[in-house]
């Protein structure tokens, strides 16, 4: 218990999926929580029930992609919640596409949230949590930032992209003695909104649902939880010593 105990986070994409799962959990563990979204009523319901648990949290409405909503959004939390020491870029999205079906347009988009937003969160993190003595950046890459999968193009590239610019922060921060610690998280296929849209624009969701899992070793798909629970780690001291470093979550699928 009281694992990130005393610390402020920021949660992108925390109305639903592996947004939420992160913010109760870091919420059960001490931790005062921002969610935000652009889905006000999701996020405003997750903040009702983490304090109906006696936990903190409040909700921001924020697009990811644009640049002064972030300012924003971090004076915002330093106001409620007097500092910032933890940002969850979680906000993603997916499209499914190779790379000659993929649209210009559809291309930027994806990018917009999977990539720009990451890298203006960790922008405007980086100074804010200086101010306060340090802090943890975790970034949502994915398996598809390690691996290819020819029908997930602008996936592929935004998570490849996350991976990356992960490690170039990492570096800065650690090379500036700013004590803030930069790492990414590579889930496997994880059941959560996004996984259910994809998979049933393929078919047949529980026969998808079914051969997906068979794609990892285990089986089976993974929870929000089993992610949430490696970002909590990232987030807590016990993982002082690691930055730049990719946590793999993934049912062995990237060991094949
Ligand atoms: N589910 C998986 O299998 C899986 C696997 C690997 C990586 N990921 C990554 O994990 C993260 C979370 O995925 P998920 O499956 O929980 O997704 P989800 O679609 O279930 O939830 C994502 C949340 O992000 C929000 N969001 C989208 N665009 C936004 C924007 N511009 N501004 C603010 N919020 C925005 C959505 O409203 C939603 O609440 C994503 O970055 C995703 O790419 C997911």
């Amino acid at each position: 218990m009281d694992r990130v105990k005393d610390k402020v986070a920021i949660v992108t994409g925390a109305a639903k999926g592996i947004g939420e799962a992160t913010a109760r959990l870091l919420a059960g563990e001490g931790a005062s929580v921002v969610i935000t979204d652009l889905d006000v009523s999701g996020g405003e319901r997750i903040v009702q029930e983490i304090g109906a648990h006696g936990g903190r949290a409040l909700f921001l409405c924020q697009d990811v992609t644009d640049e002064d909503g972030w300012v924003e959004t971090i004076a915002a939390t330093v106001k409620a919640f007097g500092k910032l020491s933890i940002l969850v870029n979680n906000a993603g999205v997916a499209l499914s596409g190779s790379v000659e079906d993929t649209t210009i347009e559809d291309w930027r988009k994806l990018m917009a949230v999977n990539l720009d937003a990451v890298f203006l969160g960790t922008k405007h993190a980086i100074g804010a949590m200086r101010t306060f003595g340090g802090g943890s950046i975790i970034n949502l890459s994915s398996i598809e930032g390690i691996v290819g999968d020819p029908n997930l193009a602008a996936y592929n590239a935004s998570k490849g992209g996350v991976r990356l610019l992960t490690k170039s922060a990492a570096l800065h921060c650690a090379k500036t003695g700013s004590n803030i610690r930069v790492n990414s998280v590579h889930p496997g296929f994880i059941w959560t909104p996004m996984v259910e849209n994809y998979l049933s624009t393929l078919g047949d969701l529980e026969e998808g649902r079914e051969a997906t899992g068979r794609l990892h070793p285990v089986g089976h798909l993974g929870e929000p939880i089993d992610i949430a629970a490696g970002i909590l780690y990232l987030a807590s001291d016990e993982s002082k010593f690691m930055t730049g470093a990719e946590l793999v979550i993934d049912g062995g699928f990237t060991a094949q």
